[in-house]
């Protein structure tokens, strides 16, 4: 008898097909909309293994409806939508997909930088919207990009891909971390420096850590406090590392010019969210991986990992 999967979102054809060999699949058909909780607690409790996406809360008392799950997968890097302790306690693995999204999250944090820096949705809207009436010198200015200051929080896989970027555009870089990378700061020509110093020395502060207990604002009212008020904060992490309230207090009072968010604590973020009520926020709804070729070495990487679990293997990608 073939395992039995659920998958919480509608996977291209060829990934769904791959499992089909190996698995007896469900899922769930709608595209668009995530899969509802009554669903869910009735498919646990049917499977070998769960694949799921960052949109899908993964807590104990769900797992408590589960009788013989052995896995599982989640389509994305992080995971902090799942209580690992609890799958852990129940003996349930729980995998990832690391590093095939690095470089497409590395982009999209680097484009929302220039985008926040140069104003470009702003200036997209204004034209647009009928104001583009004459060329003047101070006209939608913005921030330099080249030969500025980047302050990384995080320097992991996505971090240390940021850097070459930033490399391009002649920036320094400096970088906090919980541990010091010594051969990355030689490879790559960064400064490791604490939080502080970091933040008052910095023109773009890019935010890359797990959202974890330790993690959870490290951004918030003191360390925006210590940033130079021409600075732009960028989150593509996730929300809850950086706390929203004290983020509108500060762009609203020009306490720093501008932030570049892709994560919200509440996702999708409501639309009368009041940082989206600020001109200078470029906000994006979570597209960090999104791009045709990534999404799919994802949704692979999650069958794979998942495909693994099920049949008695110990997935390459286990998070705990
Ligand atoms: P990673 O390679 O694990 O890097 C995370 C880095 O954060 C590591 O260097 C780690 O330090 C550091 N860190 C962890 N806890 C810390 C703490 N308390 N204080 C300071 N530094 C800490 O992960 P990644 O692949 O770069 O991904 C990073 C995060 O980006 C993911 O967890 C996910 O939440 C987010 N993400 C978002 C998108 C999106 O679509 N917006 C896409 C991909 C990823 P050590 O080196 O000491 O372990
Ligand atoms: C996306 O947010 C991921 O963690 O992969």
């Amino acid at each position: 008898m073939k395992p039995k999967i659920y998958i919480t979102r509608k996977l291209p054809d060829i990934v769904v097909d791959r499992l089909r060999e190996v698995c007896e699949v469900s899922m769930w058909e709608e595209e668009e909309k995530p899969v509802t909780r009554e669903v869910l607690e009735l498919e646990i409790r049917k499977v070998d293994g769960l694949l799921c996406t960052v949109s899908d809360t993964i807590d104990e008392s769900l797992m408590n409806e589960a009788s013989h799950l052995k896995i599982i997968s989640n389509m994305a890097v992080g995971y902090n939508n799942i209580d690992i302790n609890a799958a852990s306690e129940k003996g349930i693995m729980v995998t990832n997909t690391p590093g095939v999204l690095t470089e497409t999250t590395a982009d999209l944090t680097f484009a929302l930088l220039m985008a926040t820096a140069r104003r470009l949705i702003e200036s997209s809207d204004y034209l647009r919207d009928g104001k583009w009436k004459s060329w003047y010198p101070m006209q939608l200015t913005g921030q330099d990009i080249n030969g500025s200051t980047l302050g990384i929080i995080g320097m992991g896989r996505i971090g240390e891909a940021l850097v070459k970027r930033a490399k391009g555009f002649d920036m320094k870089v400096l970088y906090s971390n919980r541990s010091r990378k010594l051969k990355v700061e030689e490879e790559l020509g960064i400064e490791y420096v604490d939080k502080e110093t970091l933040l008052q020395q910095s023109d773009f502060v890019c935010v890359l850590v797990p959202l974890t207990p330790e993690t959870k604002n490290i951004i918030d009212k003191e360390e925006l406090a210590l940033m130079k008020s021409s600075s732009v904060l960028i989150n593509t992490a996730r929300g809850g590392v950086v706390n929203e309230k004290a983020l509108y207090d500060a762009l609203s009072s020009n306490k720093i010019w501008a932030a570049g968010l892709d994560v919200f604590e509440q996702e999708p973020v409501p639309t009368d969210h009041p940082l989206l009520t600020l001109p200078n926020v470029v906000a994006i709804p979570h597209i960090g991986s999104s791009s045709i070729p990534t999404r799919l070495r994802m949704a692979q990487l999650a069958a794979t990992n998942l495909m693994d679990g099920v049949l008695g293997e110990i997935p390459k990608y286990l998070v705990k």
